[in-house]
């Protein structure tokens, strides 16, 4: 028998300021995930899996009614105690959202579908809560992106424990599901109509790399890592995280 637990503490799985590539990372993520909602100006947003919550507060401080859905009890604590009544918070698993049909403009789903049981069912009730003309947005990290790939082939030259370093191709044990840009577009384009697909970084993951960074200059390590997003930009397929903003399909709702 499965047990899930409740009280699961999800603090080290986003990770504090770490290294400049880190850092570049989830904020870049951020910021395209919290763009790609669009105006929250009195817009009705739905943060699933809201971990910590500062992307639903967020939302609230821009002006949206926002909610934070998380099903960890220990999370969901932190998320109120920090960021108090602005954002409703809601203890839910996004497989099952307690909101009414069409009722939301927006469902942000940033870094947690790779962390759900049953990812079909939870898009599914994306698609559910979100109005008609409602926008869906989902980032996860990408298995199959540049970095993996170089590590991966590096593994097999040098053997595991030679060279030292994290394989950023191995799937965190808290991952249900190791997402690449076909299944991540498979699964979405089964209820969603998609809009846009976006890479944000490239070369994350990638130890040498972030050393090489770490000894450059903020100016230049920052004009690397921006040169490099904008290739992941037009290199979905090859980035560190996508995000991708879709619509319901009609034929989901029916
Ligand atoms: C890596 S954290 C991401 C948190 C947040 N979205 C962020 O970007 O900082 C993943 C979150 O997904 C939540 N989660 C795991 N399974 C879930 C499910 N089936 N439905 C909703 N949330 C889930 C976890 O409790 C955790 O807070």
């Amino acid at each position: 028998m499965r047990v899930e637990d409740l009280e699961r503490d999800m603090t080290s799985v986003v990770p504090a300021s770490q290294s400049r590539d880190s850092d570049f990372l989830f904020r870049n993520m951020t910021q395209l995930c919290l763009a790609a909602c669009g105006d929250p100006r009195s817009k009705r947003i739905l943060d699933v899996g809201s971990g910590f919550g500062q992307d639903a507060f967020a939302l609230a401080s821009k002006g949206a009614f926002s909610f934070g859905a998380d099903p960890s009890v220990r999370m969901m604590n932190w998320a109120r105690e920090t960021y108090g009544s602005q954002v409703s918070w809601v203890q839910a698993w996004g497989e099952a959202l307690p909101f009414a049909d069409r009722t939301l403009d927006v469902v942000l789903c940033k870094g947690s579908l790779d962390h759900f049981k049953n990812p079909d069912a939870a898009i599914f009730e994306f698609t559910r809560v979100v109005k008609c003309e409602g926008r869906i947005v989902v980032a996860v990290a990408n298995f199959e992106s540049l970095s993996c790939r170089i590590a991966r082939s590096v593994d097999l030259v040098l053997p595991r424990g030679r060279y030292g370093i994290r394989r950023p191709f191995e799937v965190p044990s808290d991952h249900f599901t190791r997402y690449d840009p076909e299944l991540l577009l498979g699964q979405l384009s089964r209820h969603l109509s998609i809009e846009d697909i976006r890479g944000v970084s490239l070369g994350w993951g990638l130890e040498l790399y972030s050393r090489w960074l770490a000894r450059r200059s903020v100016r230049t390590s920052r004009i690397v890592l921006e040169l490099a997003d904008r290739l992941a930009r037009r290199l979905p397929q090859l980035a560190d995280v996508l995000v991708v903003t879709g619509r319901p399909r009609r034929s989901s709702m029916t």
